[in-house]
This record gives C-alpha cells, structure tokens and sequence, in this order.
C-alpha cells in the first residue's frame, strides 16, 4: 500500500485514518516488534479513545492491524470504558495463570477510563470520570486481547491520594530480574508524583513507593517509563532512568507538551534520582530528552536484549494536536530512536539516535555530497532537492563564525524550515516559522527551538531526518535533538545553504530515503 496524500509521512508510522495519540504497549514478541496506540477508531480527533495496532519485523516496516481494544466492545457496554494508556510484557513464566498454560501469554495494563457510572460485569461499581488500572492479556501473540475479569485490578489511588481518582495513569510495568516480581509506574498527573507498585502475578499490586515532584512541573505529569542503561557503555555501572511526559510546562512555547527524565538508581521498589539529576522544582530546570515542539509521551519496548532500549513517540503537540492539516489521519509517530546514556558535559545524558534499521530504507550512493574547506558569509541553493532525506552535515567554527545551517523544503531562497548553529550560544536551532504553507491553523505553531550542543573537539555533527511533515534534527552524539512537524507547500523541495560569519571544513550528504509503504 502506498500513501500519497497531502503531508503523508513516508517513513513515519501513521494509521491510515483517524486520530492517534501515545503509542502504547510497546513489546518485542517472537521476532516482531508491536506498536499500539491512543486511537479513535470512528473519527480524526480525541474519543472513544481505544488500543490501535500495528506490527514490524524490522521497527521500519509497519503493517496496521485490526483495533486491539476497542471502546465500542467496552465489557459493560459501547464506550462505557476508555483504553488509555499503558504497556505491555510478556509472562513468560505464567505467572499470571491468564490463558491457557500451552501459550505465553502477553499482559497489557492500561488506565481504565470510565465516563459515567457503571456497574462492571464482575458487579463492582465505578464512579464516572474514575481512572483506574486494568489489564488484558493475549494468548495469539498480540492479536486480540481478552479483558481480564477482576479488572479494574487498582480501582482507586492508595492512601492518602484516594481524591486523585479522576487523576491516576498510564501504568508502565516490566520484570525486575534482581527482584524476581513484576513493577508498575504509574502516574498521579496533577501531582507530579509517580507510583511504583510489585506484584508477583500482574493482578494483585502493592504499592511499594512514590517519586516526585522534581524538576519541571508546570504541568500534568503523564506517561512515565522506568529502564536500566549502562552509564558509557559499562556493564558494572547500571543507571536508572526514570522518563515521562510533561502537559504543559515543556520549553518549547508555553503551553506545549515535552519530555523530560531523571537519572538514578532502583533497588526494585524505591526510584532515588542522583543528586546531578534532580533539581528543586522552583528551579525550572529539567533533563529534556527533545527540545522541539513535537515529541510527547515517549514510550519504550519491553522485550528487547539487556540494556536495549528503543523509544518511539507520538509526534505531535497538545496545544494543536487535534488541528493538524492533515486528513484522513492525525498524528505520526517520530522514527524508532536508540537511547543510550553517557556522560555529556560532565553529567549523564540520554542520547538519542535513529534505530539502525533505518538504513535498509537507503540505496545507492548519495544525491549529493560535498566538502568546504571553508564558507564565507552568504546563501547559496544547493544543486539537490527533496522530500524525503537524511542529511548529514559537519563543520567547524572559522574566525568570526556565528550561524551556519541549510533551508529545507526550500523555494529559491524563500521559505523553508531553516536548521542550523549558533556559535555564539552553542546551540543549534530549529526554525519553522517559515516552514508551512498551512501553518495559520494554529498561532502557536510557528516558531524557533534551541537545544544546547557542545562539541569536544570543534566539529560539530547535525544528522537531518525529513520526512513530508516532518523534522527529526540529532546533534553532536544525539545527546539533543529537535523534533518539529512542518507543513511546507508541496512545489517547495529546495536545499540551501547559509553561513554567518566564516565556518571552516563544512561537509554535507545528502541521501535519498525511500517510502516505508511500498
Ligand atoms: C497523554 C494522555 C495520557 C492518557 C492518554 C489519553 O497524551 O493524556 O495521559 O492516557 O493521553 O488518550
């Protein structure tokens, strides 16, 4: 299947049509990786909010499947109950007992969101607006799931947060191997706390607990997620790092949705942040783990090797999310991205940087490739163009530098995302605000977004990833990154180039990418 509407992204994953929001469930089963996702199944804005699926063997390739939990199948009733948020492992112990004993099977814990009261089929009452945990398990690898009967299996918050029942979600669980039981994180939004529970079985949970508030608060806290990474590399030196949404209160533009995440260590109940890592919240400082506009409740695979981690996040903005000019789909997902964790500047950093497996969507030799020894003050249009690219460009600071960058989806000189680095602030930067032909949908949409990069040894490395409405700038290592949609007008497919000030040893590849649909 091919998709060539207005703005489809290439090689980005969406629906063929409706709304997505967070992906959800991310677990590497018997060779394949599942995606699923906030999804309406019935309309291209937020409702009836349910569990969209899609598959790949290879994290490039994706095939959408059937709804996995749909909200019109709701057990009480069509859309008496909500699917948000959640994760997913594999049991492969059978703890739970869910299932037939022949399969292993996969356990989904999700928020269950009532809208009215209810009276469950398993007779307890809900109150309507409660949130509470559930799960599901599958016994055909992912394909259809089966409500587990006791659910809502955490019903209400523990005390003393029992008034936060219209506030409780997005459980993340995964198996602690030290301590042989299951964990779940999950999230009192509003105050900026996150709880951590064990259970031996994936039904029965015990609140072990909390973390929080730290760092950026200046909003909801949502989706969190909890892993090990080797700091540098080093097996002997495990670091935790505690990952979640913030809605708004991200850096972006006030009001805008971000990431953020906190280093430290997990004994298997209790999460203590390094003292490096946490600040006071009055401080309004924060890890970021993107510095754009569009990179939200990032969310990690279960499943993968030890001390793999692979995250794929929702790109898009809660400030215009539901207004996007796209049709018949809303939302893409950003591009499978690898998170390792090292020391940058002094202090442990996540970095980012696309899943290897996306070079299988490259052939040929570059459309272009090209080295400066250096570049005086000017712009010029480079003799390549496109759509879909990955582009790879280097450079050092010259005498008086202070910007050098390229124009993307560019019409002679005019227009264009522009994509560079400001010497004088050691930043690099993101500017949209000329990106879009459509982007009066929304005031908040234009803009300009900076991350912070530094270079050891004078070279400075921006890696490019465009898409049709889409962004994806890596820095340095991948330790900041700028994640923005954009929405050019379709003739605009040029390339320039532009210096501020004397940049030296400039290079430049620019390689084709092709269509993940085909
Ligand atoms: C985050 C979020 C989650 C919730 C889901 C509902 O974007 O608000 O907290 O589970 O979306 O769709």
């Amino acid at each position: 299947q091919s998709y060539t509407e207005r703005y489809r992204p290439q090689y980005h994953y969406t629906p063929a049509k409706n709304w997505m929001n967070d992906p959800n469930g991310l677990i590497y089963h018997n060779g394949q990786y599942h995606l699923y996702y906030q999804y309406n199944p019935s309309g291209d804005v937020w409702g009836n909010m349910s569990w969209g699926h899609a598959i790949s063997n290879d994290l490039t390739y994706w095939e959408e499947q059937q709804v996995a939990l749909s909200a019109f199948d709701a057990p009480a009733g069509p859309l008496s109950e909500f699917y948000f948020s959640g994760s997913a492992v594999s049991d492969d112990i059978h703890s739970s007992g869910l299932g037939n004993s022949t399969r292993t099977p996969l356990v989904a814990a999700y928020t269950s969101y009532y809208p009215n009261d209810v009276t469950l089929p398993n007779n307890q009452t809900v109150r309507g607006g409660t949130q509470a945990q559930s799960i599901a398990y599958s016994t055909d690898d992912g394909l259809t799931w089966t409500e587990y009967a006791g659910n809502p299996v955490l019903p209400l918050p523990p005390s003393p947060y029992e008034d936060q029942w219209r506030d409780f979600r997005d459980p993340f669980i995964f198996w602690h191997e030290q301590g042989h039981h299951w964990v779940m994180v999950v999230s009192l939004p509003q105050l900026h706390k996150l709880l951590i529970y064990t259970s031996k079985n994936l039904t029965q949970w015990e609140h072990v607990s909390e973390f929080g508030p730290a760092n950026a608060v200046g909003g909801v806290w949502e989706c969190p997620n909890l892993f090990p990474l080797p700091l540098d590399g080093k097996k002997s030196n495990i670091k935790w790092v505690l990952m979640m949404g913030i809605n708004p209160g991200g850096l972006a533009f006030t009001g805008s949705s971000a990431t953020q995440y906190i280093v430290g260590s997990f004994d298997g109940k209790t999460f203590t942040a390094d003292a490096d890592s946490a600040y006071d919240p009055s401080s309004g400082k924060a890890n970021w783990l993107d510095y754009g506009p569009d990179y939200y409740a990032a969310a990690t695979y279960n499943g993968l090797g030890n001390f793999e981690r692979v995250a794929i996040t929702w790109m898009n903005d809660w400030a215009y999310a539901t207004i996007i000019p796209t049709f018949p789909w809303r939302s893409a997902m950003t591009i499978p991205r690898k998170l390792t964790l090292e020391k940058i500047d002094g202090q442990p950093r996540l970095l980012s940087t696309p899943h290897s497996n996306l070079q299988s969507l490259k052939h040929g030799p570059p459309l272009y490739s090209k080295h400066w020894d250096s570049i005086p003050t000017g712009s010029v249009t480079l003799p390549v163009s496109g759509k879909v690219l990955d582009i790879t460009l280097t450079f050092s600071s010259g005498k008086s530098s202070k910007h050098l960058g390229l124009g993307v989806r560019t019409n002679g000189m005019n227009n264009g995302t522009i994509i560079g680095y400001d010497f004088t602030t050691t930043q690099m930067f993101v500017n949209r605000n000329a990106s879009s032909d459509a982007s009066s949908f929304s005031s908040l949409f234009p803009g300009v977004y900076y991350a912070p990069l530094h270079s050891k040894d004078g070279t400075i490395k921006l890696r490019i990833l465009l898409d049709w409405s889409s962004v994806e700038v890596f820095g340095g290592r991948g330790e900041s990154t700028i994640t923005a949609q954009i929405f050019p007008s379709d003739a605009n497919t040029g390339i320039s180039l532009f210096s501020n000030g004397d940049a030296k040893d400039v290079r430049i590849k620019v390689e084709s990418v092709s269509s993940a649909w085909d």
